[in-house]
């Protein structure tokens, strides 16, 4: 008898300390880029996530908690080297909140407090709960299905498996092209199998500085000359509004106002829609701009696109229009897409490069100068990485009716040749089984798979992304 106070204590300490261990551990769900994240906490100190929108989101490994300080801290060492440091809150209502920051091991700063819009890239609120069913229909989001949209799939079918046709008019052109030069070209890319252009076109350096920022007259007839030329090599091609300061990525400081900027571009887009509203609508499509800015924020891009879709439908009541994802194209923003529910002829567009230190490779302005020799091999893996991505975007486009392209996909030449084609080729048939249509990054710099100097194709990479 007198052992009972013991045994007593002893299972009152295994009951308190397994009540504690099951408010933490097991599964949790959160709404991260508007999709539906899952967290599992094993109790071995093993942890797993899932992210529906990212593969980069997709990552496992081992988590420490300790209780002793306030707030609770949780650290993440995943299996492929990165690490968080974050801090934890319990709810009364058995919610849990998790402020996380990513980086290096050992170099990881722990976020102070639980901010709720945090601007740093890194840096991660997770509201999560049990409750599964909730996340998944908040992941729904406001669906916004146009009435009819069968005239955009149609198009973006039409456009199939094109190329971008950069360094011509986005300010890295090398000298001026021939009107033969550029016939000669867009030949060769309808013979390589191309079937359609995607051109990244710099209007801001051609237009006059101030309001109504009339577009020069001689750059508006380079532009004609290539749609003309693709147009003859039955190629459609996209107008692209690449490179444009403050609002999309990579566009240098202009020296006049963001609000002065916001008003150019809608001038912008009035000339350049009234300029071509005679060409075919099934021939010239536009895309309103290239990676939106992530300092203007989805509702930032949200307000934008909206208004210049109103001023190309003025002039262009049949074009079909490309709408980019809110922050730099990428996929996994595209649930925060809001578009004009009447409009059925619109194309969403996002960007894919990932893993970004394998195409990236070597480049300082993706801050990717650090990597080197990384391979593709096509594991089953690495494949199931992009099968991911582009599923999630496949469902988002059939929850909301709107086809998808995507308007870049490419390796810079640092990665070795056999890596290039590997995944080159891989991620073209995986978009176009889904339905996908692509524009290949890039026909003349340090990503094509052409010799500049030459004009000739690598037929090896060509025929793998061709499948021939
Ligand atoms: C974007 C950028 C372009 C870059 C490409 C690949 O289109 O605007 O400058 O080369 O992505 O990173």
């Amino acid at each position: 008898m007198k052992h009972l106070g013991f045994y007593l204590l002893a299972i009152v300490a295994v009951i308190t300390s397994s009540a504690r261990a099951n408010t933490i551990t097991g599964e949790w769900y959160s709404l991260n880029n508007k999709a539906v994240l899952t967290l599992n906490l094993l109790s071995d100190s093993t942890f797993c996530c899932t992210s529906a929108a990212s593969s980069t989101m997709c990552f496992d490994g081992r988590y420490v908690i300790n209780n002793d300080v306030a707030p609770s801290t949780i650290d993440f060492t995943m299996r492929s080297g990165m690490a968080a440091a974050g801090i934890l809150r319990q709810n009364e209502d058995g919610t849990l909140d998790i402020s996380l920051n990513f980086g290096a091991p050992g170099y990881v700063a722990r976020p102070e407090n639980f901010d709720e819009d945090p601007t740093s890239l890194t840096l991660m609120l997770l509201h999560c709960t049990r409750n599964r069913t909730a996340i998944e229909q908040e992941a729904l989001g406001n669906i916004n299905v146009p009435a009819d949209g069968h005239i955009a799939f149609e198009r973006n079918q039409r456009l199939g498996h094109g190329i971008n046709i950069e360094s011509t008019l986005d300010g890295y052109e090398n000298g001026n092209l021939s009107a033969d030069d550029i016939s000669r070209e867009l030949s060769s890319v309808a013979e390589a199998g191309f079937t359609s252009i995607r051109l990244p076109v710099r209007f801001s350096s051609h237009c006059a500085p101030e309001a109504p920022y009339l577009i020069e007259p001689d750059f508006m007839a380079k532009v004609d000359q290539i749609v003309s030329a693709s147009i003859e090599c039955n190629l459609p091609v996209i107008i692209d509004l690449h490179y444009y300061p403050y609002i999309s990525f990579a566009g240098k400081d202009s020296l006049i106002s963001y609000d002065e900027n916001i008003e150019r571009l809608k001038s912008l887009w009035t000339q350049i829609a009234e300029h071509y509203s005679s060409y075919p609508d099934d021939m010239v499509y536009f895309d309103l701009m290239n990676e939106p800015n992530p300092q203007l924020g989805a509702d930032g891009w949200n307000t934008l696109a909206h208004d210049l879709i109103t001023i190309v439908r003025k002039t262009n009541p049949g074009r079909t229009i490309l709408v980019m994802t809110p922050s730099l194209g990428q996929h996994w923003t595209i649930n925060y897409l809001n578009l004009p529910q009447q409009d059925g002829n619109l194309i969403v567009e996002f960007h894919y490069y990932l893993p970004h230190l394998f195409t990236h490779q070597g480049l300082e302005f993706a801050m990717a100068n650090g990597a080197h020799d990384i391979p593709w091999l096509g594991t089953s893996e690495e494949r199931s990485a992009i099968d991911h991505d582009l599923d999630y975007c496949a469902e988002w486009s059939l929850r909301n009716n709107r086809p998808v392209n995507i308007g870049e996909f490419g390796v810079f030449q640092n990665a070795d040749r056999d890596s290039r084609a590997r995944w080159l080729g891989y991620m073209h048939q995986a978009a176009h089984e889904r339905g996908i249509s692509t524009h290949l990054w890039s026909f003349r710099d340090g990503f094509s798979i052409r010799n500049s100097a030459t004009g000739e194709w690598d037929n090896i990479i060509l025929n793998a992304i061709m499948k021939r």
